[in-house]
Parts: structure tokens; C-alpha cells; sequence
């Protein structure tokens, strides 16, 4: 292939990206957003193989085998509860390969360039290796906080942020000195740099309290984005370059969509201390707290069938106890009995954008019964009984009338709007951001305690 096609490969590989981000923004055009994110890497990568750059194809191979094995083991395995984890972990590959290409770019023996174009290389060089390197670690601090074998408290060091700030400006000054450097110091100074910023990387990410870690996963993908566009422009590789720069900004805004939906500055999130353990004084929760009032799975179904309109709000529970099919089976039998059922999706209900919109699609729910928080929140005082499956933190009505809760102000769903309310969660435990939930002892609220899938199973019984 010559560089030309190679060109127009990447060209025809950019735009289906383009599309693909397209697609992946709305429900109905998901499944094609994959197929065209999937055809855009197949020609991307195809093109990468076939151009005149590699001449060698022994060792590619071979990579490519352990890489794509390794990977297709992994997706065929991955639980969607990890799905998180597993994001985390590819992120911390594209940092160490934006290290390692770093590297290899510097030690290059057969890189000649001078004057302002070396000086460009080496800035570039030396900030894909910083960007990587703190979001290899980064990346490898958030996998073992989300898969437990790192406590999600955050680490509260004394003077952390100047200890954030110092390490900044000495890897500022050594970036002077290296591009002022001969080749054997300039290594010496890469290795220095790279130490610090995979210092960096576990303190940034250590410091972040479990609530906040859906945010630092999507800025690890913006910062991933970025190490790939480096990585991009020290290989002068114009495909890799756009690509980094998609997935930098759609992380990116991500972050802040997501921020926004959690009422949290994204510079707080960062500065990290969030997710500890609860500061609302326990006191005036205790004086709140009345009893929680439990209720069968017979009670609720006869509610459901007196019921005019039922509201399902999925949750992180619904998804662990993979209870999407039951309640997509439930949602058709009161529709054939002629309630009126709607879903309300909370922007970060489970554990990743999208969640729960993901798990209902693959249950078949139809898309047009699936609403956003903001499109049936306003309406909720007039639905007849919500159900509640397997949420928490994303109905609690402290984050709207306690001002000392962790989640003050984070936008919620009034389902204690409505007439009646149903819980369904295996105990009174809290969710994700550790915080008591008032709405359990709400006079309207009634919970059906027990695995969801259980539950919604012997209501469909009692249907
Ligand atoms: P959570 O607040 O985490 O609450 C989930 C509830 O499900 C728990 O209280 C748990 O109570 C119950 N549960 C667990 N297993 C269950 C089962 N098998 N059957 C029935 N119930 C079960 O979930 P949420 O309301 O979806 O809120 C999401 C939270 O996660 C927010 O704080 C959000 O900020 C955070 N977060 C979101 C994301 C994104 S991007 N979506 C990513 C990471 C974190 P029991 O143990 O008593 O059953």
C-alpha cells in the first residue's frame, strides 16, 4: 500500500470515528455507532499494518496474537458491573505505550532532527511521556479502587495539593533542562520526569473518594485521548492524532456532563476527599428516621394492577442481581393490563453512563417507555407508584433539603412525589456514596425486601 492509500485509509477510518461518537450518543443508533467504531479501527489498523513504514511483519504478528488474545479473553469475560474496572485497565495501556513510544522516539538512533524541529520533537516527547505516565499509574490506582483491592477511601495526605503543585513545577523546570540536554542526559532526565508523574498519577487518583470515581474513569479516558494524540504527533501519525483528540474531548466533556449531573465542580472532584465517610451529622438523620415499613410481593402487585400509571426506577442493585429481564417482563404484563409504565433514568444511576439504559435495551424494553431524569421528574407527583429497583443515592432527598450531606445538590429524582412508593433492595444498607436515605422511612414508601430479581419475580407470581 502506498502512502497515498494509506492517507485515504486514515481519512475513511476518521470519519467513520466521527460517525461512531455520533451513533453512541442516542439509544437508537448505539448498535450502529459500534459498527462503525469497529469498521474505523479494522481499516485504521489494516492501513497501519500495510503501509510502507513497517517492513517487518515476524514480530507484529506475534504481538498482535498475545494483544488480541488477551483482550478477546478478557471482553468475552468481563461481568457488565466490571465494565468499569476493565475501562480503567485499558486506559493504563495506552499510558505505558505512550511511555514506551516516548521513549523509543528519544533513543531512536535513526531520529536526525534539528534546530526547531528537534526542539518540537522533544516537547513532544516529553509531555506525551509526562501525560502517559500519570495516567498509566492513574489508570492502575482506579482499577484497584473499583475492583476492591484498593480502599475507595481517599488518601488525605498533609499538604497534598502543594505536593500536587511542587511535583508540576519541577517536572516544568526539567522539561527546560531536558530540551537543553545531550542525548545521555536528556535520557536521565526522562526517567526523573517519568518517576515523578507516576507518582503523580497514584497520589491523584489515590486522594479521590469511591463516589467521585465514575468522573476520574472519564478523565483517565480524556487523558488517555491526549497520550495517544502525543503519541500521534512524536510518530507523525495523523490518524492516531485525530483519534487522541476524540478521545480527549469526549472525555473530556464527559467529565463534565457527568460532573454536572452529581452537582460537583469538576476541580473539586480532582482535588479529590469526596466519597469519604458521611458528614452529615448522624443526629438530625437519626430524629428524620422513622421505621421502614415493609410490603409483600402479592401487596405490590395488587397496587401495580389498581395502579393508572407505574414509574420503574433501575438502579446499580437492578444490575447486580440481572433482574432487566423480569422487569421488562413485568413492564409488558401491566401494559397488557393497561397501565401506563415508564422508566426513569437517572443520568448516573449504576456504576457507568449509560448503565442502566445498556442493560434495559438488552431486555428488549422498548426505547420510548425509557425517559431521562429531566424529562419525567417534573411529572412524577402525578404517577399512581414508582418502583425502585436496586437504586439508592439517585432518589435520596437529602441531596435536595440536607445541606451537610455529601451529595447536597446533586440533582435526584423526586419519586417521593408520587402516591406510593416501592423499594426493592436486599437490606437497609446504603449505596455508593455511603449516605443514609431518608425516603425508606417516608410515610408513602413501602420496601420489598430481597434480591430484585427475586422480588420482581414473585411479583410477576402474584400478577
Ligand atoms: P447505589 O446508590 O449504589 O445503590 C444501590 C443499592 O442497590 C444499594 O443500596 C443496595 O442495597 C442495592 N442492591 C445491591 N444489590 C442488590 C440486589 N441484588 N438486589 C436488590 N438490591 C440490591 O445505586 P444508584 O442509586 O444506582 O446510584 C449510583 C451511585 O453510584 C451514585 O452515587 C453515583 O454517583 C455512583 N456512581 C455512578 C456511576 C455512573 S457513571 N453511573 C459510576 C460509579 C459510581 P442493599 O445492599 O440493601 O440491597
Amino acid at each position: 500500500m502506498n502512502q497515498g492509500m494509506v492517507t485515504a485509509a486514515y481519512i475513511i477510518a476518521a470519519i467513520l470515528f466521527i460517525l461512531s461518537l455520533a451513533g453512541l450518543s442516542k439509544q437508537e443508533t448505539a448498535r450502529r455507532g459500534n459498527v462503525f467504531g469497529i469498521a474505523g479501527m479494522a481499516i485504521a489498523v489494516l492501513a497501519t499494518i500495510l503501509s510502507p513504514n513497517v517492513t517487518s511483519y515476524g514480530w507484529l504478528i506475534v504481538m498482535m496474537v498475545i494483544g488480541g488474545g488477551i483482550g478477546a479473553y478478557l471482553a468475552a469475560r468481563v461481568q457488565m458491573t466490571q465494565m468499569p474496572e476493565l475501562v480503567a485497565i485499558l486506559h493504563s495501556f495506552v499510558g505505558l505505550a505512550a511511555v514506551l513510544v516516548g521513549f523509543a522516539s528519544y533513543l531512536d538512533p535513526d531520529s536526525h532532527l534539528e534546530g526547531a524541529a528537534g526542539t518540537i520533537h522533544n516537547v513532544e516527547i516529553y509531555l506525551g511521556i509526562l501525560i502517559g505516565a500519570l495516567t498509566f499509574t492513574g489508570s492502575v490506582v482506579a482499577f484497584g479502587k473499583l475492583n476492591g483491592k484498593i480502599g475507595s477511601k481517599p488518601l488525605m495526605l498533609p499538604h497534598r495539593h502543594l505536593l500536587n503543585i511542587g511535583i508540576g513545577v519541577v517536572c516544568l523546570i526539567l522539561m527546560f533542562i531536558f530540551l537543553g540536554a545531550g542525548k545521555g542526559a536528556g535520557a536521565a532526565i526522562l526517567v526523573l520526569m517519568t518517576l515523578l508523574a507516576f507518582a503523580f498519577g497514584v497520589h491523584m487518583v489515590m486522594a479521590i473518594g469511591g463516589a467521585d470515581m465514575p468522573v476520574v474513569i472519564s478523565m483517565l479516558n480524556s487523558y488517555s485521548g491526549w497520550a495517544a494524540a502525543a503519541t500521534g504527533f512524536m510518530l507523525s501519525n495523523d490518524l492516531l492524532i485525530v483519534v487522541g483528540a476524540l478521545v480527549g474531548s469526549s472525555g473530556a466533556i464527559l467529565s463534565y456532563i457527568m460532573c454536572r449531573a452529581m452537582n460537583r465542580k469538576f476541580l473539586s472532584v480532582i482535588m479529590g476527599g469526596f466519597g469519604n465517610a458521611p458528614t452529615s451529622a448522624g443526629a438530625d438523620e437519626d430524629e428524620e428516621q422513622g421505621e421502614a415499613v415493609p410490603i409483600s410481593a402479592d401487596e405490590v402487585a395488587q397496587l401495580c394492577k389498581d395502579a393508572e400509571s407505574v414509574v420503574i426506577v433501575p438502579g446499580y442493585g437492578m444490575a447486580v442481581a440481572h433482574a432487566q429481564h423480569p422487569v421488562s417482563e413485568l413492564t409488558t404484563q401491566l401494559r397488557k393490563a393497561g397501565v401506563d409504565v415508564k422508566f426513569a433514568i437517572h443520568p448516573v444511576a449504576g456504576r457507568m453512563p449509560g448503565h442502566m439504559n445498556v442493560l434495559l435495551a438488552e431486555a428488549n424494553v422498548p426505547y420510548d417507555l425509557v425517559l431521562e431524569m429531566d424529562e419525567i421528574n417534573d411529572d412524577l407527583g402525578d404517577v399512581d407508584v414508582v418502583i425502585v429497583i436496586g437504586a439508592n443515592d439517585i432518589v435520596n432527598p437529602s441531596a435536595l433539603d440536607n445541606p451537610n450531606s455529601p451529595i447536597a445538590g446533586m440533582p435526584v429524582l423526586e419519586v417521593w412525589n408520587a402516591k406510593q412508593v416501592i423499594v426493592s433492595k436486599r437490606g437497609m444498607a446504603t449505596g455508593y456514596a455511603g449516605v443514609e436515605n431518608p425516603l425508606f422511612f417516608k410515610e408513602n414508601t413501602r420496601m420489598l425486601f430481597g434480591d430484585a430479581k427475586d422480588s420482581v419475580n414473585a411479583v410477576l407470581g402474584a400478577l
